[in-house]
């Protein structure tokens, strides 16, 4: 394990407002990671380092402290379990909501119900909590296309605009929960890089709270 600090990001289409909030609190890339393969990537700082990893291992690089910090979706937080490491910030990007969403024109549903979803374990939370058995069936994307085609009788997905569900005749039914991008930290960095972390968190807080 180095003794520089490594920011874990994710890439993809929040990679732009990570980059820019580091930015905001000076922290800059050596050379621009949307423009690049690489995957590690040096800092203008000697003492920190930034990794791109696809949403979903953020948590796992951050909880195993190959990465000490770390900038991920709560959506995939959520799927994670969440051991091993802090969630100190809610960084306020990517907001949008977890829902349970149905055909608009839904024909009469049996009792046990099957729902398509890439947010299992989120999904059978939710049911459970509400006492009703379903049938869980993982999907990896396009899920409003499970209802549509009979896969499925709903599905447990992310709606940011609405835009998809309407494109494809569905309608949002039951939020489960809002969603955001958070500040993670790996529970032993936090103690072992303790300052400069705790620096780092400080004025991340200071730059969200100006947002
Ligand atoms: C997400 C989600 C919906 C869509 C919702 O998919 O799964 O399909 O965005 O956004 P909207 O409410 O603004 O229409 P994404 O584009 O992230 O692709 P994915 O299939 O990889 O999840």
């Amino acid at each position: 394990m180095t003794s520089n600090v490594v920011i874990a990001l994710t890439k993809g289409r929040i990679l732009d407002a990570e980059l820019d909030l580091l930015s905001s609190i000076g922290i800059v890339p050596e050379e621009d990671p949307r423009k690049s393969r690489k995957l590690v990537f040096g800092t203008n700082r000697s003492d920190l380092e930034i990794m791109i990893l696809r949403g979903a291992d953020v948590a796992t690089y951050v909880e195993h402290g190959i990465a000490d910090m770390g900038m991920s979706g709560k959506d995939v937080l959520l799927e994670h379990g969440g051991t091993g490491f802090y969630e100190p910030l809610d960084l306020g990007l990517g907001k949008c909501r977890i829902m349970v969403a149905g055909l608009k024109d839904e024909p009469p549903l049996p009792s046990r119900l099957k729902i398509a979803t890439k947010f299992t374990n989120t999904a059978k939370r939710f049911y459970a909590s509400r006492g009703v058995q379903v049938d869980i069936i993982k999907l990896y994307g396009a899920m409003e296309l499970a209802p549509v085609t009979g896969l499925a009788h709903r599905i447990v997905d992310i709606v940011e605009t609405g835009n998809t569900l309407k494109a494809n005749g569905l309608v949002p039914m039951d939020l489960i929960t809002e969603i955001s991008t958070r500040l993670i930290v790996n529970e032993s960095s936090y103690k072992t890089k303790f300052q400069a972390i705790k620096e780092i968190i400080d004025a991340l807080e200071s730059s969200v709270a100006v947002q």
